[in-house]
């Protein structure tokens, strides 16, 4: 056992908000056993996410509550989307709850006795922290979901585990394709952005990946999956993001291509991709959706890694008093940025980035042309 070490922290609440992922447990772990074991910390868990700062519904930990959790998927604490800075966020009030979420969520901190607030969260959960700093309150940010789609951060925990499940679809969807000599459209998840697409994607050699950093034109995909056909290939696989767009829609105002994409991608993008598909060449197309799979069961090898080292450097935040920050990776550095830093932005797949290069070296098709920079 380690010799307890100074702590400038005390009294830590922790939580997890907005969608879960594989990984999530581990660092919770990791935050919970370093600021327990090494610093003698107090640590309150606090259920559903932000919800449950506002409700109060939450309750000091033992360290049995966070042992054995390493490998577990999902997260002990529970979450939710719970957005309190939100416009209309109060509208859902029961009539004799009288103060507002921020309001609550302060006085139960306070309450509580808390020193600073651990959230573990994407980008909506370190934005409601950003937010909730200039409140006045103390809080660290660590980075997670399978999006990976965080400003400040180079990786963020759950992004792996996600990658191996939608590389395993698409090699799955190989050999069924090659049988029936059809088109697989598949689409992953990973919101407004294509960083797990286009990863999954190349790691699962993919023929055509769509992303909505590069709005695609169906002309250019029919044209591609033709000439695949003509040169004896006699199936192909489509990676798609849920995000993906048409050069169309990409061109459209807000307002416009919501209504559109309602018209449209119904049930999802990748039926409409397929539909658009089958529409262009002829050729026999089915759709997959993987869905909230991509999300579940135990975390791999790597996001364990990943997830354990946040929360222990989120610990170390938290001993010397460091907060306002949010844990990151960049290149083989765990360090951390100001949470203004992600706040209110969404990493983008850059059009420079070497794995769209990588795409193309290997004669996949992106749905459009690359602008040349
Ligand atoms: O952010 C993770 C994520 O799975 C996204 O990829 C997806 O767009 C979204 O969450 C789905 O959200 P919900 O769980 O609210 O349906």
């Amino acid at each position: 056992m380690e010799t307890v070490r100074s702590s400038v922290t005390k009294s830590i609440g922790i939580l997890t908000s907005g969608g879960d992922c594989p990984g999530l447990n581990a660092a919770i772990r990791g935050v919970c056993r370093a600021a327990h074991d090494r610093y003698a910390m107090n640590i309150l868990g606090i259920a559903n996410g932000y919800r449950g700062l506002i409700d109060g519904d939450a309750r000091f930990l033992k360290p049995e509550d966070f042992s054995g959790i390493l490998t577990r998927g999902g997260t002990i604490l529970g979450t939710s989307r719970e957005k309190p800075f939100k416009k209309g966020a109060n509208d859902d009030l029961e009539k004799n709850f009288t103060k507002d979420k921020v309001m609550a969520i302060k006085e139960n901190y306070h309450k509580f006795k808390l020193d600073c607030l651990v959230v573990l969260g994407g980008n909506g959960t370190n934005t409601t922290g950003h937010l909730l700093r200039q409140e006045g309150l103390n809080v660290i940010g660590l980075p997670k979901t399978i999006d990976n789609d965080i400003q400040g951060t180079d990786l963020t925990f759950g992004f792996n585990s996600a990658l191996s499940i939608g590389t395993d679809a698409i090699d799955r969807l190989h050999s069924t394709a090659q049988s029936h000599n059809r088109v697989m459209v598949i689409e992953l998840m990973g919101h407004k952005t294509g960083w797990l697409t286009l990863y999954a994607g190349v790691a699962g050699g993919g023929d055509v990946i769509l992303i909505p950093e590069i709005p695609y034109n169906i002309k250019v995909i029919g044209r591609h999956l033709i000439e695949r056909a003509r040169s004896g290939k006699t199936f192909s696989i489509v990676v798609v993001a849920e995000g993906a767009l048409s050069r169309k829609e990409a061109g459209m105002d807000k307002k416009e291509r919501k209504r559109y994409r309602e018209e449209t991608v119904t049930p999802s993008i990748a039926y409409r991709v397929a539909r658009e598909i089958e529409n262009e060449t002829g050729m026999s197309t089915r759709a997959t959706v993987l869905g909230y799979v991509q999300r579940g069961g135990i975390p791999s090898a790597s996001d364990r890694v990943l997830a354990t080292s946040f929360g222990t450097a989120a610990a170390d935040l938290l001993a010397r008093g460091e907060y306002g920050r949010m844990v990151t990776l960049i290149g083989n550095e765990i360090s951390s940025v100001d949470l203004s830093v992600p706040a209110d932005k969404t990493k983008l797949v850059p059009l420079s980035h070497y794995m769209l290069d990588t795409a193309l070296a290997v004669g996949t098709c992106l749905g459009n042309s690359l602008p040349i920079n």
